[in-house]
């Protein structure tokens, strides 16, 4: 089985103002040991993405973006283009977000745009899948996995995935304080990997990370990371307590040990 790093992502949405999100990023930056052997990555608001690349410095820890738009330029008000995000010292575009594909109203289609828009851009993609409660209440878990999984990755290359990670964020779990059992979030995860098999191969599945994100936190982070096929988390609410992420990425490294 490949050995897999694990993946911890702080998605701080729309949260922070300038001076706490630069604070944070500086408490971070300090508290994070980058030989630990595992990738830390967060995701602030646009806004502040400059800022805070600068606190980042040499830490280790990965600027990413919660959002991007797939076309490079032109006229399309309100957007942020991978170039302008790069030149803002991102290198991790979040794709698929529940609350992008919920809220805002982001198709597969568009999903899928902007997934292969950040993968040409030399960028690493975190694409986001995972059911709604009434899909898992009437047993589509597994299909709306499949479906989010193969239409987000449509047409992206074996050499492509290997800048992919794929976040199970089940939506019930978002922001709610409810988690998926570790027993559920592994069966999700082993379908996902092997659905990954079928369509790429084995070794693409066995190579790809899977992260678990909803209601992630220090208490119940080891006991995801400690299933064969969770890889990691993607962390929105204890994201921004520097105390929390830290010890949620202490936990990431416990489990890569
Ligand atoms: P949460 O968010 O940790 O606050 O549930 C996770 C996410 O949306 O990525």
């Amino acid at each position: 089985m490949a050995n897999r790093t694990t993946f911890i992502g702080g998605n701080w949405k729309m949260n922070t103002d300038a001076q706490g999100g630069i604070q944070l990023a500086q408490t971070l930056a300090s508290g994070f040991q980058r030989d630990a052997g595992v990738d830390v990555a967060i995701y602030p608001p646009f806004v502040y993405l400059r800022d805070i690349a600068a606190k980042l410095g040499g830490s280790g820890i990965t600027l990413g973006a919660q959002d991007a738009y797939f076309q490079p330029n032109g006229a399309f008000t309100g957007e942020v283009s991978l170039d302008m995000l790069k030149d803002c010292g991102v290198s991790s575009v979040l794709t698929g977000h529940s609350e992008r594909r919920h809220v805002v109203g982001e198709t597969d289609l568009l999903v899928n745009k902007k997934t292969r828009a950040a993968l040409d851009a030399g960028l690493q993609a975190v694409l986001c899948i995972g059911e709604t409660l009434e899909q898992r209440e009437s047993g589509k878990t597994d299909a709306i996995n499949e479906h989010q999984t193969r239409a987000g990755l449509e047409g992206i290359s074996k050499d492509q995935l290997g800048s992919v990670v794929i976040a199970y964020e089940p939506v019930w779990a978002i922001g709610t304080g409810k988690t998926a059992t570790p027993e559920d979030a592994q069966d999700a995860h082993a379908k996902i990997r092997e659905l990954i098999a079928t369509m790429y191969d084995q070794q693409a599945a066995d190579a790809i990370r899977i992260i678990y994100g909803g209601s992630m936190k220090p208490g119940n982070a080891a006991e995801l990371m400690a299933m064969p096929d969770i890889d990691g988390g993607l962390i929105g609410g204890a994201s921004l307590k520097a105390d929390d992420f830290l010890s949620i990425i202490r936990a990431g490294q416990a489990h890569q040990v």
